[in-house]
């Protein structure tokens, strides 16, 4: 492939490096475009649109490798790369002043993006370092006394169990875990199970808006009946944001933590966390007892991580370009493919639902029999290149494959005929 001399991608050494990287990722026999220059992209206009190659071109992966293990970590596009690198050279060149510029890029870029993205005011959002930080805050925040409930499911992620653990503990606040079955039965399954665990004594439910295995909760209609019960919704939106549109103001629910740094492809080291003003004095804040706004209560004071968080603008940017919607259903698209391919398999047993109002479009869990899900890992990475990952909870033996819109159907054709010669 011939460089293009006006790119920008490829101007400086360490693009070089990185346009190696992208030639290698087409260069694998899945796709074969030119390579794009940053952000110079059309909308998609349908889940097979030729400008989903152009949108690839923008991420640097390594040769050999195919990624569909987002879930787990999110792979950011070029331009979020080259975010933090220039961030960083702001604070190395001129470290005060550099930190001034970052922070009012994130205050008047970075944090009207983020709050219009998910349709909230932006005083009631503050940026974390990922998820698990902003669910330590809510968390250990909300005002509960010895012997108050708190209603939990089986299917939450260690990062939003431990500091329930901990309030257990230090506060003697009663924990009364709800099974939910993989896959979900129905959204009225959900509600009624997580309601039936409700007494006069709940003060808060705690829950997944996608779990770990990428089940979708019904949110809206969990904090609807909370609310009139009096009782206060935690939701843990680490697996939702980027794969779809989330409209947090609509969904009603208390507080909201999320991971940045999984769909929305912003850098390692970004989440945030999001409480309802009205809700505000559920909570005590952690750093100031005399904290008025949301702010006020649960942003850490010091210094931060300015190139990070500036670059979240760059992700924001990107992710807004493409469309919430596209993804969602470019992501839909390939769960879809992937699940017919696996239901042609006797082996094979689907623990995700076809129902897209249970499932998140971009992960898919499976059991395969006689194949540990662990060793699979292990396997597929050295025969093929690709990264997925295991869901070996839940009392399942489960492999979790999770494609974003940066992945193909021929990519998963592959995966599915190593499934199984194995
Ligand atoms: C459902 C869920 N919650 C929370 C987390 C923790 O996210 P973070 O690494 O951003 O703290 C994860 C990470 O995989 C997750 O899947």
């Amino acid at each position: 492939m011939k460089e293009n001399p006006k790119s920008k991608l490829i101007r400086r050494d360490f693009f070089k490096k990185s346009a190696a990287g992208i030639i290698g990722f087409f260069g694998g026999g899945h796709l074969n475009i030119a390579l794009g220059s940053q952000n110079n992209f059309k909308k998609p206009i349908s889940p097979t649109d030729s400008n989903w190659s152009v949108i690839n071109s923008q991420f640097i992966l390594k040769k050999g490798i195919t990624y569909m293990n987002n879930a787990s970590l999110g792979m950011p596009p070029i331009n979020v790369v080259d975010s933090v690198r220039s961030g960083y050279e702001k604070i190395s060149k001129e470290p005060l002043h550099g930190k001034h510029k970052l922070q009012d890029r994130i205050n008047n870029n970075v944090m009207p993006l983020l709050a219009k993205t998910f349709n909230v005011n932006k005083e009631e959002i503050i940026l974390t370092r990922n998820a698990s930080e902003a669910l330590f805050l809510q968390t250990l925040g909300i005002v509960l006394k010895e012997g108050d409930e708190v209603v939990l499911s089986t299917q939450e992620h260690p990062a939003a169990l431990k500091p329930w653990v901990h309030r257990e503990s230090k506060d003697g606040v009663v924990l009364k875990y709800v099974f939910i079955p993989s896959p979900l039965v129905s959204k009225r399954d959900v509600i009624d199970r997580l309601m039936s665990a409700v007494t006069s004594k709940t003060k808060a439910i705690s829950f997944c808006h996608v779990t770990r295995g990428g089940h979708k909760y019904p949110v809206k209609e969990i904090a609807n009946v909370a609310r009139r019960k009096g009782v206060a919704t935690l939701v843990d939106g680490a697996q939702a944001v980027g794969q779809f549109p989330v409209d947090i103001k609509n969904l009603g629910c208390d507080a909201y933590s999320a991971s940045l740094h999984k769909w929305i492809l912003a850098p390692a080291g970004s989440g945030f966390l999001f409480v309802r003003n009205r809700s505000k004095n559920y909570f005590e804040s952690p750093f100031d007892l005399k904290a008025s706004t949301v702010q006020s209560y649960f942003n850490p004071p010091g210094t931060k991580d300015y190139p990070v968080r500036a670059a979240v603008g760059a992700a924001l940017n990107f992710i807004d370009k493409i469309g919430l919607e596209n993804i969602e259903k470019r992501c839909r698209y390939l769960s879809n493919h992937l699940k017919n391919g696996l239901k042609k398999m006797k082996d094979v047993k689907i623990l995700s639902s076809d129902n897209p109002k249970m499932s998140a479009p971009g992960s898919t869990i499976f059991e395969k029999s006689n194949l540990d899900a662990l060793e699979s890992v292990k396997i597929f990475e050295d025969k093929i290149g690709f990264h997925i990952d295991e869901h070996q909870r839940d009392g399942h033996n489960a492999i979790r494959v999770s494609t974003h819109f940066y992945n193909t159907t021929s990519q998963i054709d592959l995966l599915l005929a190593t499934l199984e010669s194995i």
